[in-house]
């Protein structure tokens, strides 16, 4: 095992009828003017925009308003965002929504906290020295973003997707209500149960030694996240499922599932980003699609983890050689994703791109992994490439 340090200042108030809380929790920060920051329309449609700004009025804070965050959320909202929370002197973030308005949030905390273009952070050129607090109230059990240290946005020139990592950004606090998430279309509950578990396997697939009790919560985690991506596969309105998979949801990207690790693989999240970049498809999709080649492209670099993944997490129990063990684990957990609708490869992500628009994101990736990334297998650009070709029909 190595060393780690471990970072959650996020506080959870969890289950039903959560957001009343919020005019208290933001009250409790002692801010003079917040910035409610929302999506495309659902938090509209649900009424739970005008519940959480009732919350406020009750609480007694003055608040602006800015919604219309997209998935995969572009810079140039951020830019907007950044400029109004400027004028209206707004000194504290409150992100109503998935990943996408949460992260958008944060960059807006972090153009506003820091002189200069905000993109930099997300290019990699410099690091930013602060960050507008962040609440969250959550509607969509995904990326984690609730307690994550990351933020990924989508530069509209290029079509860039690029994540940045800091500490700096971790909400200090997120409201999660289960219910919350019961009218999400079925495509976004699988996309969001998929990059879940994808959390915990970036971390879970690596050859540095890892902990037991580390590897043991991931396993769980994987399991339940599996076993109750099925329940609400059936049975949407399940609040028992809902709640598992919006607490793994958490777990799986704040850390916990990573402690004693190297810090992981993340290479499938960077063939993903530039899909979601160049195509603008659902995070969670766009993993599935590539998942299942990366795994047969690193596999003989990895072999112990990828066995014991199969026999704990996929229940492959015959006697055959581990190579065999884990491959079938490897079509266990397609299996899985197909259950969920998911695309296992490009085309069923709907998308078909030409040999030069492979090698372009290829070349986008390995310049977004600053050459190369790995822990399972070290991937350079020739090794994205060969995922990506492998992935168009596999
Ligand atoms: O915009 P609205 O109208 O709210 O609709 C959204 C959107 O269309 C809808 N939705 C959200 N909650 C809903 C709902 N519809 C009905 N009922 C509800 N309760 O769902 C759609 C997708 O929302 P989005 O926020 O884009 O999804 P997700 O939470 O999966 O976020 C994806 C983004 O997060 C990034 C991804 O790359 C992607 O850009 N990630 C962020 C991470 C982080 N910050 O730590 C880590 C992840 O690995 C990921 O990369
Ligand atoms: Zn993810």
């Amino acid at each position: 095992m190595l060393d780690f340090d471990l970072y959650m200042p996020t506080r959870v108030e969890f289950g039903r009828g959560a957001e009343a809380k919020v005019g208290a929790l933001v009250a409790r920060q002692g801010c003079k003017k917040v910035l409610i920051h929302y999506g495309s329309g659902s938090a509209v449609r649900s009424g739970l925009l005008d519940r959480v700004k009732g919350a406020l009025k009750d609480a007694g804070v003055d608040f602006v308003e800015l919604g219309g965050v997209k998935p995969n959320p572009r810079l140039s909202l951020v830019y907007e965002g950044i400029a109004l929370a400027k004028r209206e002197g707004v000194d504290f973030i409150l992100a109503v929504g998935g990943g996408s308005v949460i992260d958008s949030a944060k960059a807006i905390g972090y153009g506003v906290a820091n002189e200069g273009d905000v993109w930099d952070f997300y290019d990699h050129c410099r690091k930013a020295e602060a960050c507008l607090p962040i609440g969250v109230v959550l509607t969509l059990a995904a990326t984690g973003s609730e307690m994550s240290m990351g933020s990924v946005i989508t530069k509209e020139e290029g079509m860039q997707k690029r994540a940045y990592d800091d500490d700096l950004c971790r909400p200090v606090f997120a409201v999660m209500n289960p219910e919350l998430t019961m009218t999400l279309p079925d495509y976004q509950t699988a996309c969001g149960c998929t990059d879940i578990l994808m959390h915990t396997m970036e971390r879970y697939f690596t050859n540095c030694g890892t902990m037991e009790i580390t590897d043991s919560i991931a396993e769980a985690l994987m399991r339940t996240v599996m076993e109750n991506a099925r329940i609400l596969l059936r049975d949407p309105q399940n609040y028992d499922a809902r709640a598992e998979i919006m607490w793994a949801g958490s777990l799986s990207h704040n850390g916990i599932t990573g402690c004693g690790g190297d810090g992981g693989d993340w290479c499938t999240h960077m063939l993903e980003h530039e899909l979601g970049g160049m195509y603008d498809v659902a995070h969670g999709a766009g993993l599935a699609a590539v998942w299942g080649s990366w795994a047969r492209y690193v596999l003989d670099d990895c072999l112990p983890r990828f066995v014991r993944f199969a026999k704990n997490v996929m229940g492959v129990s015959d006697a055959s050689d581990d190579r065999t063990v884990a491959l079938k684990g490897i079509a266990a957990t397609e299996d899985f994703f197909r259950e969920l609708k998911m695309p296992t490869n490009l085309r069923e992500l709907g998308v078909n791109p030409t040999e030069a628009e492979l090698q372009e994101l290829a070349r986008k990736c390995a310049i977004a992994a600053g050459g190369g990334r790995g822990a399972a297998k070290f991937l350079r650009e020739a090794d994205m490439l060969a995922i990506y070709r492998m992935a168009l029909d596999a």
